[in-house]
């Protein structure tokens, strides 16, 4: 599959076949996603990799509204998306680099998420990004450290559904040459 075509054809998968993951597959698309550009190269990005369904059913059960629990209920993979704090867009005494202060750190994790679903989807794998759940909760289930921050989920598996792609804006909706 060419870039274009994987770009194109991705789509978000809400529903997976019980098929497992194998690690020698997910490992190959973190390592993929490690080369997404980075604020200054920090490659602030971290992944845990949840298949554990006692903790998949307590992050569905509490932490997720209906429509999220109802895609990681059957996901084999739920990925918990972190970052480590205060280094993209940040000097190193602390200060912000410019206006848009610390939300570099999430501009870089969403990069790092688009990289992870086209390369999944290059292999087969379907994705979605989640951003609605309950952040402290799943932090602490999770156990991810202070010095993480919960970015993003995205389920991942193998998809058990086509769906058509949802309408894009035209090229003239959305640029402007100057
Ligand atoms: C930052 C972000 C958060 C999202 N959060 C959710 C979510 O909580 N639940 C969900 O089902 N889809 C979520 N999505 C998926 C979008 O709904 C989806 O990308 C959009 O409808 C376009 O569909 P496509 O990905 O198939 O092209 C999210 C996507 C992004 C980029």
């Amino acid at each position: 599959m060419n870039v274009t075509e994987c770009i194109k054809t991705r789509r978000s998968i809400r529903k997976f076949k019980p098929d497992p993951v194998d690690h020698s597959i997910i490992d190959s698309v973190v390592s993929s996603a490690s080369y997404s550009p980075s604020w200054k190269n920090t490659q602030i990005t971290r992944y845990i990799a949840v298949e554990d369904r006692t903790v998949l059913s307590g992050i569905a059960d509490q932490y997720t509204p209906d429509y999220n629990s109802r895609i990681i209920r059957q996901a084999p993979v739920l990925m918990a998306v972190t970052f480590i704090k205060g280094r993209c867009g940040f000097e190193r005494d602390g200060s912000f680099t410019t206006k848009k202060e610390d939300r570099w750190q999430m501009f870089d994790v969403g990069v790092a998420c688009q990289t992870f679903c086209l390369s999944a989807w290059d292999k087969g794998l379907g994705t979605v990004i989640m951003g609605v759940f309950d952040e402290d909760g799943i932090s602490e289930l999770l156990g991810i450290p202070e010095d993480q921050e919960l970015g993003a989920l995205i389920a991942l598996g193998y998809p058990d559904v086509e769906p058509e792609a949802p309408k894009r804006k035209t090229v003239e909706q959305l640029l402007q040459y100057r």
